[in-house]
């Protein structure tokens, strides 16, 4: 959830650092810091975000080629200058900076204060570097066994950047359970939590194991495990990350350039996947595991947030198509609920990050009980698609915007082509219902560019409503999840109270907060259940609530009952949440400008969630 960057080569390490800290600034925005070693660790760290810190070193000496610098999101004691990261010993031998959770941090506390430690901050990342201190000038042993020592005594997640004042010309990294990539560059090397402050550097990267650990000096990398004195040979891969991705290219957000990039970037989804006639779709990292894939006997999906949300429209793919029972858990809930598990049930990882650790945790337990896992990964070499047995990548392109917008929509198309791939293996549908489904998903670009045109309209009618404390959103069907996802993207970034319902359940209770105040937002497109949906609209306005509804094209007859429409072309029922969303993500995201909420880092929240 925070951001990690480190340098060491030939060149100045600062503007390196609060260059990468300003590209991970999505990961974590509580507070930041930077510690430069050279000859002395000078170390500066501000309570805020990167700018505050950027411009408090204005005037510090701030030169040296060895470095490393943090964006935090606080777990272990609130946002402060003093648990913001880089942390030092007590006798000032190491500095270090840390994403994840020590677990077992209080025990050993405990112990270093019994041993004379006092400590200045509540983080358990201090308490890391005391005992890498306490162990090394105990042991009188080098910086690096000391922290390969301490590490094999901590429970949790990790990813470490650690320097040694008396070996000051090598940095240490260190990996379990939270990401961290190594770049290779001439003479020097980057490390980062993840590529997207390397990329601008080089394409060479080394992405550390899980008890990996790097002795990193200028022009020399040492890999070996925390268990080990043995070196293992490193694997080098090539980022396929293009730096466009992480600039905001004359749009004032993330978020908005995301929600616009959208009809490329389900074209870069489905790019390579169907064949020419449109009877074929290819996923092909699922192909090696087709059989276990045809003969599942049902999908268990996993995710959080928005992922999830994806999920549940997969369920309704999923069945529809391949008529194969779906489930779709939480992986918070599924890894805590002693989940029944076969080994003929095929498991589906949603992740965004592919680092998010509910999903990573559900994903180890699926393994254990015998099941196949496939991911669904946005983020190449993340932990997810290294964890699961086969996957596919959406191929959204980085997602800078703590809100997901795009992500949502290539794990939906993917979703959608996995169904049709599976459906049509299974002979379920022939060539025909193939080509129409696929020709579908196909003009799902150009109907998003359509709807985009509207977004004067979306914006005007998010005047109308950034006031609002509150706000409902109802679908029915596959359209269901896309009322959870309008509700999730509201609150999220606008800070209003919003809850998403099948439009059916209103009668259950919400109905009841229902008054001339009440926005409710209801999808309702032209498919099967369009008269019910009517009538739930008839059910609100009855009760003077105000509705804004997401309608086909030319629907005179819900723009005589609702107070708004917005309009989406029409399309075959299965892609239509790839479409519905759209309106829904933009009313938010103008609302959320109107409001003066920062869209792009939302308070309290973070892009990549590497804790429970
Ligand atoms: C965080 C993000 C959400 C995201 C969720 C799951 O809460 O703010 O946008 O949907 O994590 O993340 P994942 O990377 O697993 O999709």
């Amino acid at each position: 959830m925070c951001g990690i960057v480190g340098y060491i080569g030939d060149k100045q390490a600062y503007p390196i650092l609060i260059n990468g800290l300003k590209r991970l600034e999505y990961r974590g925005y509580d507070s930041a810091g930077v510690a430069i070693i050279n000859g002395e660790t000078k170390l500066f760290k501000k309570k805020g975000k990167v700018s505050v810190l950027d411009d408090y070193t204005k005037d510090k000496d701030l030169l040296g080629t060895i470095g490393m610098g943090h964006t935090r999101w606080a777990t272990h004691g609130e946002p402060n200058d003093s648990n913001a990261h880089p942390h030092s010993s007590q006798n000032g031998k190491f500095v270090l900076i840390h994403n994840g959770i020590i677990e077992n941090y209080e025990p050993i506390k405990n112990k270093l204060i019994n041993s004379g430690y006092v400590f200045e901050s509540q983080t358990d990342t201090e308490v890391l570097a005391n005992l890498i201190e306490y162990i090394y000038l105990k042991g009188n042993i080098s910086a690096e066994m000391a922290v390969r020592m301490a590490l094999s005594r901590i429970v949790g997640a990790y990813a470490l950047v650690i320097s040694c004042i008396d070996e000051p010309d090598q940095l240490i990294a260190a990996r379990n359970s939270s990401p961290l990539v190594i770049g290779i560059g001439e003479n020097e090397y980057f490390i980062a939590s993840d590529a997207t402050p390397i990329v601008e550097h080089t394409k060479s990267v080394i992405y550390l194991n899980n008890e990996d650990v790097a002795i990193i000096k200028k022009g020399q990398l040492v890999l070996k495990t925390i268990h080990s004195e043995e070196e293992l040979m490193p694997k080098i891969e090539t980022l396929d990350l293009n730096i466009e991705y992480l600039e905001k290219d004359g749009y004032d957000h993330f978020m908005l350039k995301e929600i616009y990039e959208q009809p490329r970037s389900i074209k870069d989804t489905f790019r390579g996947r169907i064949g020419h006639d449109l009877t074929d779709v290819r996923l092909g990292g699922l192909l090696p595991v087709m059989d276990r894939l045809l003969a599942a006997k049902r999908f268990i999906i996993v995710g959080c947030g928005t992922s999830w949300h994806a999920g549940l429209v997969g369920e309704y793919l999923l069945e529809t198509l391949t008529r194969i029972p779906v489930e779709v858990e939480y992986g918070s809930e599924f890894r805590y609920r002693n989940p029944i598990i076969y080994p003929d049930d095929v498991v589906i990882a949603i992740s965004q990050s592919g680092e998010t650790a509910d999903t990573l945790a559900a994903i180890q337990i699926a393994k254990q009980a015998g099941a196949l896992v496939l991911g669904i990964c946005n983020v190449v070499g993340a932990s997810i698609p290294r964890e699961t047995h086969a996957g596919v990548y959406t191929h959204a392109g980085p997602e800078i915007g703590v809100a997901s917008t795009k992500a949502f929509t290539a794990q939906v198309t993917v979703l959608t082509m996995m169904a049709i791939m599976i459906g049509k293996r299974k002979g379920l549908i022939d060539n025909v219902k193939t080509q129409e489904l696929v020709n579908e998903l196909l003009s799902v670009p150009e109907k998003i560019k359509e709807t985009l045109k509207s977004d004067d309209e979306f914006f005007r009618i998010a005047n109308v409503f950034k006031d609002t404390s509150n706000a409902i959103y109802l679908g029915r069907g596959v359209l269901f999840p896309v009322a959870l996802e309008g509700a999730l993207k509201l609150k999220e970034i606008s800070y209003i109270h919003a809850e998403g319902y099948p439009a059916a359940e209103m009668k259950h209770g919400p109905i009841a907060l229902i008054d001339k105040n009440m926005p409710v937002f209801v999808l309702a497109t032209q498919d099967k259940t369009y008269e019910k949906v009517v009538s739930n609209i008839q059910e609100v306005k009855a009760r003077n609530g105000i509705v804004i509804a997401v309608v086909t094209k030319g629907d005179t007859h819900i723009r005589k009952i609702a107070d708004y429409v917005l309009e989406i072309p029409e399309a075959n029922e299965l892609v239509t949440p790839l479409l519905a969303v759209i309106p829904l993500q933009l009313l938010s995201y103008h609302i959320a400008v109107l409001r003066g909420c920062n869209v792009d880092q939302p308070r309290n929240l973070a892009k990549s969630v590497t804790v429970e």
